[in-house]
């Protein structure tokens, strides 16, 4: 099989070194790629929302199975263009994407099917959202409808605060659509917790669950990034919540895309909080976590690709690959002017290789002359297994050191020193 990976992140790095590792996978690239699909094969250097240019590609290259990493690609309908040229996909198309390209769709969505989830408004103007927020009691959660990149979202303690987001939201350039879509929403309380789910059009099968930490500092400090580490699997949540999961979120959700006429292909990602009333949502994804992913790949055993390929049929095969290997935890090691800005970083050590059980992968970056740039913010995931969640830490942490020593001192780089210890084995 040859197999295509869309995107450049540390998520498509780790997709793209697991499927190099499967017996049906003869050769693996990916578009645009990055330092470290580089390694592996063919980097087509075709922007990863630039459907039509890839589709073409892809049937020139006789592309068995096309993988789509990051939501602006789903959301650029890349999926939809490689179907139309008969290429198999796992990724879903444009408009069941909207699970993660519009809140609002996906809140609606959720209402609808009876999805447990935070309880919102949705508004569509300032003078909308001051109206909402008069009678507002406690906690705001305010988010912009559409992709935002993790930051059309924050947090507020009260109606006076809210107002503040929404007031400085509307009319910035930077806000999808302007800031006037919004929702205003209830904040959960609980233990947040990401699961997989896959879908082969037909049914979802959870299959991996991970915790990711988004905020840049240690202890929960800082402003929001993409993310800055994650483990897997979680602890402390009720035995068999993998099948709670499918039971209250996934079943619903799969009965209303039946009534709704969408078909979904791929991963869905739930963003969950676990309440004292069980799991609730707050947001879909509709693609691997970044993170998340670095954590899982390492932690596969059987064929992914066969995995994936058997989704991309409709015909899922939970068997052939599971992700119950190991316990990981991934380290992000990140420019210390990230998620500010990214200062580029040009002439680094390509070679990363830790040794078995451990790996790192690359962010958006290039492979120039055997040395790379990286220009991404978050440089590198640094991961290690462990047989238990302490000695996976200990194991991240002491590559972090390797690879720091390796690179050299002075160069502008920090990363978390709590990833992975609040928690429980
Ligand atoms: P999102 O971009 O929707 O994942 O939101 C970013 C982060 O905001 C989430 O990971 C949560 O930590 C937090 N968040 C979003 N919605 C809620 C909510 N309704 N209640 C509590 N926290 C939330
Ligand atoms: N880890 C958060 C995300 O991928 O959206």
């Amino acid at each position: 099989m040859k197999i295509l990976v869309v995107g450049n992140g540390a998520r498509e790095d780790a997709l793209s070194w697991r499927l190099a590792r499967s017996a049906r996978c003869s050769a693996v690239c990916a578009t645009p790629g990055n330092a470290g699909t580089a390694r592996r094969g063919e980097n087509w250097g075709i922007s990863a929302t630039d459907g039509k240019a890839i589709a073409a590609r892809a049937v020139a290259d006789r592309i068995d199975l096309a993988v789509l990493g990051p939501e602006t690609s789903v959301a650029a309908g890349v999926g939809d263009r490689l179907r139309e040229a008969g290429v198999a996909v796992f990724g879903p198309g444009r408009s069941a994407g909207r699970l993660e390209s519009s809140k609002i769709f996906a809140k609606r969505f959720m209402e609808r099917h009876d999805v447990p989830t935070a309880r919102a408004r949705i508004v569509h103007s300032l003078s909308g959202a001051e109206r909402a927020l008069e009678d507002w009691r406690g906690a705001c959660v305010v988010k912009a409808d559409g992709l935002a990149g993790g930051k059309g979202v924050v947090v507020t303690p009260d109606a006076a605060s809210a107002r503040a987001v929404v007031r400085s939201w509307f009319g910035a350039s930077g806000v999808p659509g302007g800031g006037n879509d919004l929702l205003l929403e209830e904040k959960l309380e609980g233990r947040e917790l990401s699961v997989f789910a896959l879908c082969d059009g037909k049914r979802f099968v959870p299959v991996a669950a991970a915790c990711d930490y988004k905020r840049a500092g240690d202890g929960d400090t800082g402003p929001n990034t993409g993310g800055m580490g994650a483990y897997s699997p979680p602890n402390a949540f009720p035995d068999g919540f993998l099948e709670i999961v499918r039971e209250r979120i996934l079943e619903p959700v799969a009965r209303g895309l039946v009534v709704e006429n969408e078909r979904y292909v791929g991963v869905l990602y739930c963003g969950l909080m676990w309440t004292a009333n069980g799991p609730s949502v707050i947001e879909f994804n509709v693609r691997f976590g970044d993170p998340e992913t670095q954590v899982l790949m390492p932690r596969v055993r059987g064929d992914f690709a066969l995995l994936l390929e058997s989704v991309s049929r409709g015909a899922l095969d939970a068997s052939a690959a599971t992700f119950d290997g190991d316990p990981c935890v991934g380290v992000v090691l990140a420019t210390t002017d990230y998620p500010r800005s990214s200062t580029p970083l040009s002439g680094l050590p390509a070679d990363v290789e830790l040794g078995e059980g451990r790996a790192a992968f690359w962010g958006v970056s290039n492979l120039r002359e055997g040395r790379v740039d990286a220009s991404g913010g978050r440089v590198l995931t640094v991961t290690a297994l462990g047989s238990d969640i302490a000695s996976a830490r200990e194991g991240a942490y002491a590559a972090v050191t390797e690879l720091a020593g390796r690179f050299g001192d002075g160069l502008p780089l920090t990363f978390r020193s709590d990833i992975a210890a609040g928690a429980h084995n």
